[in-house]
């Protein structure tokens, strides 16, 4: 069935917002769930397809889940596992499951995880996983396109990372939880959510300690020492970044709540540099709004603190009506300006040279059809659209299901004129050719 958004442009949004759990904390937590046998209760879980992947590759392994819309949280009765395979029908839709490898390698010992190969934004190797596990002891085979990793006594080692890698840092604090010994990881990732994690499996019982600098340190705990816990996830800095560049993008004002600002800092500062007003009206909650055009900044895309690659595309619309020239180099991934074509079809004057994207403010975009390519890339068209004139369709939303919970509910709740419609059965006003702005 094929979705698409239509908006209508030029709306300044206005009213509040309220963030939903962090889906890259949310999948790591599922799979750490499996370290302990008996029922996990996590909170705060966004109705998203990629936790609807995520809870398939963890059924497949025998846990039991449910899901619970109202309440927003997820069960996982890990007591009996039956496999410790997860297929590549999975893991080639969702990368973010080759986190179960470290979970299946910690509590099984035995784990066949299917490579996750590519993706649209970037070749997104997963070797640092491989060589951090074989540092601690485990077998690994790469057999037709699947992780084959076996141990038999997993031991505690130092492990350095080349790049400080969110899923590396995190599967590696997976596989350690129980290795005899202390595992240092060196140039760890720093991100909120591995500091979600580690703050998950302590409370389950594992010992670790520097989550959120770059020298993690897991002392193995007992084997079966893990009890199962409940635990509520932190709110999704990318999803509250993507609704602030909105409300400004459209020069409204509005309210995040169920945010925590100090995740946000790199980025607020950019923001706040360009000159939007963005002020703490609670510990969270931030009021964010913007009267005039922004001016524009140079940023480059860093692990965490540094400024958000999952954002760099809301910037990017941003600085497409800015006054001046803005340069953004995006040092995480090598194709992540797949924004660029359709923001360029919107009217927006963006050069790309590699990994530096150069964007000259224009006065205004305007609304066209375009296409998500990405989760970010596509949240960002519907960015472009809210503030473009005109109408602007946007095709593909499977890819902005992945990580964002009613999309279209939470703008209109902000006064943005979108919807939903199914393609092959178009509102009838649209099939007859006389839906124009007026009918959203
Ligand atoms: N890398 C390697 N080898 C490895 C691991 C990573 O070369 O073994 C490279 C990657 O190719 C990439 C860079 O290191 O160029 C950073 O990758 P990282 O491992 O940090 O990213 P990830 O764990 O695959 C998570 C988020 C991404 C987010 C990045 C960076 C999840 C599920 N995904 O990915 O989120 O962009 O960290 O912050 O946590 C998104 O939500 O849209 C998204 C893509």
């Amino acid at each position: 069935m094929s979705e698409k958004f239509r908006i209508k442009g030029g709306v300044p949004l206005k009213g509040e917002v309220s963030i939903g759990g962090a889906k890259n904390a949310v999948l790591k937590l599922m799979a750490a769930a499996i370290l302990a046998k008996g029922e996990t209760k996590i909170y705060n879980v966004p109705d998203l397809t990629d936790v609807e992947i995520m809870s398939s590759v963890i059924e497949g392994l025998g846990a039991k889940i449910v899901y619970d819309k109202t309440e927003k949280s997820i069960s996982i009765d890990a007591t009996d596992l039956s496999s410790i395979t997860a297929k590549y029908e999975l893991v080639s839709k969702m990368r973010a499951s080759f986190i179960i490898l470290g979970a299946l390698v910690s509590r099984c010992k035995e784990a066949m995880v299917a490579l996750p190969g590519g993706c649209a934004i970037g070749e997104r190797r997963v070797d640092f996983h491989i060589k951090g596990l074989e540092a601690l002891g485990t077998k690994i085979k790469i057999e037709n396109g699947y992780v084959h990793a076996k141990v038999s006594k997993l031991t505690g080692a130092d492990v350095y990372l080349d790049i400080p890698s969110v899923g590396a840092t995190e599967n590696l604090m997976l596989a350690s939880v129980f290795a005899e010994g202390s595992t240092r990881i060196q140039n760890a990732a720093q991100e909120p959510e591995i500091i979600d994690l580690a703050n998950f499996l302590n409370t389950m019982g594992a010992d670790i300690s520097g989550a959120g600098t770059s020298e993690i340190v897991i002392n193995g705990v007992k084997e079966n020492s893990l009890r199962p816990i409940e635990y509520t996830t932190i709110p999704d800095r990318i999803e509250a970044g993507t609704y602030m560049s909105a409300i400004i993008a459209t020069k409204g004002k509005g309210i995040i709540r169920n945010v925590f600002p100090a995740h946000l800092t790199f980025f607020n500062d950019k923001l706040l540099k360009m000159g939007a007003n963005i002020k703490l009206i609670e510990p969270t909650a931030l009021e964010v709004s913007c009267k005039n055009r922004l001016s524009s900044i140079n940023f480059v895309t860093q692990p965490y603190p540094g400024f958000p690659t999952d954002l760099q595309s809301m910037a990017m619309v941003l600085l497409s009506t800015a006054e001046g020239v803005g340069v953004i180099t995006e040092s995480l991934y090598e194709n992540r300006f797949m924004q660029v074509p359709d923001l360029v079809r919107m009217g927006a004057d963006i050069h790309q040279d590699r990994n530096h994207a150069i964007i000259k403010g224009v006065k205004k975009l305007a609304g066209t059809d375009v296409s998500a390519s990405d989760l970010r890339a596509g949240a960002s068209l519907a960015v472009a659209g809210l503030m473009a004139e005109g109408i602007t369709t946007i095709e593909n939303l499977h890819h902005i299901d992945r990580g964002y919970e009613r999309f279209e509910e939470k703008i209109r709740l902000l006064g943005g004129k979108i919807e939903r419609y199914n393609d092959e059965n178009p509102p009838a006003k649209l099939k007859e050719g006389l839906y124009n702005e007026t009918h959203l």
